[in-house]
């Protein structure tokens, strides 16, 4: 069976800017659009994982062991609390790939080869990646057609970023030529706060048309959505942060619309 999914990696090298937020979201978000997406956690730290409310006793079959051929991808599959949203969880035994990997042969395409075999019908796949532009980084930037960037509303917004898009270009250039951007979405944004205003007018005037009109709130059901192992659109669907969530879905179902 061939997928005919668009892969989406979730990507910045910085912690805490809000991917795994946006994987999750994004990924809800689509699944009620009618989409079936299957999420991919692809950091060791598995909180996309817990997030759904994947138990790590459930986690036998991960990411980890899918790439290095332990366990299929079928086996790996897992349905998520949120329905049509399925998940291949983490466990932090994943960032031991990290060195691992690099004695492999194609070892920046161990993820693609295992998503390529047997893969069940998705219009989506997502792949939440560790923070960090080592290995497991660029096997999702290998596996995936697009790469999505949230940066957050914060002073150091840009600093970082070229070097995600030189990561880009070089595995666009050596390993993956059909990689493109998706686009940047701004995360964390405070409008009580006059530096948020004034980074996303910086991020907009330097990458234009690369950012989402859709700007993704500071909001505390956000942030609490997680220990319920809910998304936020689950936990509290009219809150501002779910809102955004949904608007930044029809933006993107919207460029898919264009893209063809
Ligand atoms: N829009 C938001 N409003 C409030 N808190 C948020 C928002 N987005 C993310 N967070 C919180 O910020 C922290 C980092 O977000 P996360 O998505 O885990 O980032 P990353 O995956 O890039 O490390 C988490 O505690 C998350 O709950
Ligand atoms: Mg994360």
């Amino acid at each position: 069976m061939t997928s005919t999914a668009r892969i989406i990696a979730i990507a910045n090298q910085k912690g805490g800017v809000g991917k795994t937020t946006t994987s999750v979201n994004l990924a809800t978000a689509l699944s009620a659009c009618g989409r079936r997406v299957l999420l991919v956690d692809f950091d060791p730290q598995g909180n996309a994982s817990t997030g759904l409310g994947i138990n790590p006793k459930d986690r036998q079959a991960n990411s980890y062991r899918l790439i290095t051929g332990e366990v299929g991808i079928l086996e790996a599959i897992k349905p998520s609390s949120v329905p049509s949203l399925d998940i291949i969880a983490a466990v932090v035994d994943l960032s031991a790939a990290e060195v691992e990997l690099t004695a492999v042969d194609r070892r920046e395409f161990q993820l693609l080869d295992a998503l390529k075999l047997g893969i069940p019908n998705y219009d989506y796949i997502i792949i939440d990646c560790p923070p960090s532009l080592g290995l497991l980084t660029v096997n999702a930037l290998c596996a995936a057609n697009r790469v999505l960037v949230p940066l957050q509303c914060e002073f150091y917004a840009l600093e970082g970023l070229s070097q995600l898009m030189r990561t880009i270009e070089t595995v666009r250039a050596g390993l993956n030529p059909d990689l493109a951007m998706q686009g940047i979405v701004l995360t964390m944004y405070d409008s009580r706060n006059k530096l948020s205003e004034q980074v996303a007018g910086d991020v907009r005037q330097h990458l234009g048309d690369m950012v989402y009109d859709t700007v993704i709130p500071r909001n505390v059901r956000v942030s609490e959505a997680p220990s319920f192992g809910q998304s936020v659109l689950m936990y509290d669907l009219h809150c501002a942060g779910s809102q955004a969530y949904v608007a930044l879905a029809a933006e993107f179902l919207n460029q898919e619309k264009e893209a063809f």
